[in-house]
């Protein structure tokens, strides 16, 4: 099939809900794709953060195969022994008791967090009439496209056309510790935070605000959240994006998703265990608050799920990967700041915001911000790479990446930039 008839095909069939560029991928291998022509990218957006071992890694076709001979799915109904490792692995991960509930996307993990926390809420004993229900986030965040994560999300854009929105989300600046303090209310329970945000630009969260929330969090008998869904399991350069900032905190809920699977959909939520008195004066544990009944869902981590997981998990730790993302995204940080065009480099590790200075501002038409020109541009010379916002571009190769496909993508951004700055003067 051609290029005009795969875009045909969108066009007749598929619910227009993505700006598409004008590109049919067929096949990847490692941390290169190729198209239906038969040209060539190095994929430095990795499927948005996703595909951690790149493309086509014999560690989780292998994966696929024996579970998928083996057993694919069973309902959680009953018990099976991936969903268990997985669950184990995960929490000596974040190196701290609790237990672990698996869903099928990033939106899913949060709605888990959102629910323990209202739950939470609900159980715990009251110091005041009411029970508490409100979360805290953050200008700029981003949580998810389901009516609870756009609630929680904080940006406009993705809540228009869609009220009324879940109530019990108040938005603060983010970085600001002073407007959290000030923010707090008797209904705030939780305070749901990416210790560094992605889509709304690579933002790390500084030292100092995670700790102040960890203190927020502890004075008032709040939640302390994070979600990890674009920053964590080894991109920032620490199994916890979070560490890589304060590595000290520890939080009452972590949701994950994105590289857990390494393409394969999986999400899956973090809870402590860490006691707390119920309303009849009995003492629970947080990782036990949501019980038969109260959370589920039918393909939470099915036996191939997490078996592809725990594969993608073993190669990241096996391979040195998060040692890997740690130096070669210091490198590549590096690399770009002396480009000319870009005004600042932002981020941890391989998690990365390239933001172009305001001469790009004149590349806009109207209809695409300058980053989605440059990206497209990018595209065109070779290289995948994803917009977050007007001027941020996020760079974010798959694990697997070596020196020398970071050159390569930066000789490409490099002769890029160079050309549309000289078409722009
Ligand atoms: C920080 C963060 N949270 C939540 C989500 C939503 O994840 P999903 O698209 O898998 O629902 C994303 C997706 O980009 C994300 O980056």
């Amino acid at each position: 099939m051609s290029h005009p008839e795969t875009k045909q095909l969108f066009a007749e069939y598929v619910a227009p809900t993505y700006g598409r560029y004008d590109l049919v991928l067929e096949r990847g291998e490692g941390v290169r794709v190729w198209d239906e022509r038969g040209k060539c990218y190095l994929d430095f957006g990795a499927g948005i953060a996703v595909s951690a071992l790149g493309h086509g890694h014999p560690a989780i076709v292998e994966a696929l195969s024996r579970q998928g001979r083996r057993l694919i799915h069973t309902s959680n109904l009953y018990f099976t022994r991936p969903q268990g490792e997985l669950a184990k692995r995960l929490v000596e991960i974040v190196g701290t008791p609790g237990k672990v509930f698996f869903a099928n996307s990033g939106a899913e993990a949060n709605e888990a967090l959102i629910k323990l926390a209202k739950k939470y809420g609900n159980d715990e004993k009251r110091k005041s009439a009411t029970a508490r229900f409100e979360i805290i986030t953050f200008e700029q965040s981003f949580h998810g496209r389901t009516m609870a994560g756009i609630s929680a999300t904080g940006q406009e854009k993705v809540k228009l056309g869609f009220a009324p929105l879940l109530p019990g989300f108040r938005h603060l600046p983010f970085n600001d510790l002073g407007a959290v303090e000030r923010g707090i209310s008797e209904e705030t329970v939780a305070i749901l935070v990416e210790p560094i945000q992605g889509e709304g630009g690579i933002n790390p969260a500084t030292p100092e605000f995670l700790t102040g929330l960890r203190r927020l969090c502890d004075q008032h008998g709040l939640l302390l959240m994070f979600d990890e869904i674009q920053c964590g399991l080894g991109r920032t350069g620490n199994w916890c994006g979070w560490k890589t900032v304060a590595p000290e905190v520890v939080p009452d809920a972590v949701s994950w998703a994105k590289a857990i699977g390494g393409g394969f959909p999986l999400g899956a939520a973090w809870f402590r265990a860490k006691s707390f008195t119920r309303q009849d004066g009995s003492e629970w544990q947080l990782c036990d608050v949501l019980q038969p009944g109260n959370h589920a869902t039918t393909y939470g981590g099915t036996p191939l799920a997490c078996s592809v997981s725990l594969a993608v998990l073993d190669t990241v730790l096996s391979n040195g990967l998060v040692e890997k993302s740690a130096s070669l995204g210091a490198f590549l940080v590096n690399e770009l700041a002396a480009i000319p065009g870009i005004s600042a480099v932002r981020g941890k590790g391989l998690l990365i915001g390239m933001e172009l200075d305001s001469q790009f501002d004149n590349l806009s038409d109207g209809k695409r911000l300058p980053s989605q020109v440059v990206v497209n541009k990018l595209m065109e010379n070779g290289l995948l790479t994803v917009p977050a916002g007007p001027r941020v571009i996020r760079l974010l190769p798959p694990l697997i990446v070596e020196e020398e496909h970071v050159q390569q993508a930066l000789e490409i951004i490099q002769l890029t930039l160079r050309s549309l700055l000289s078409s722009i003067g």
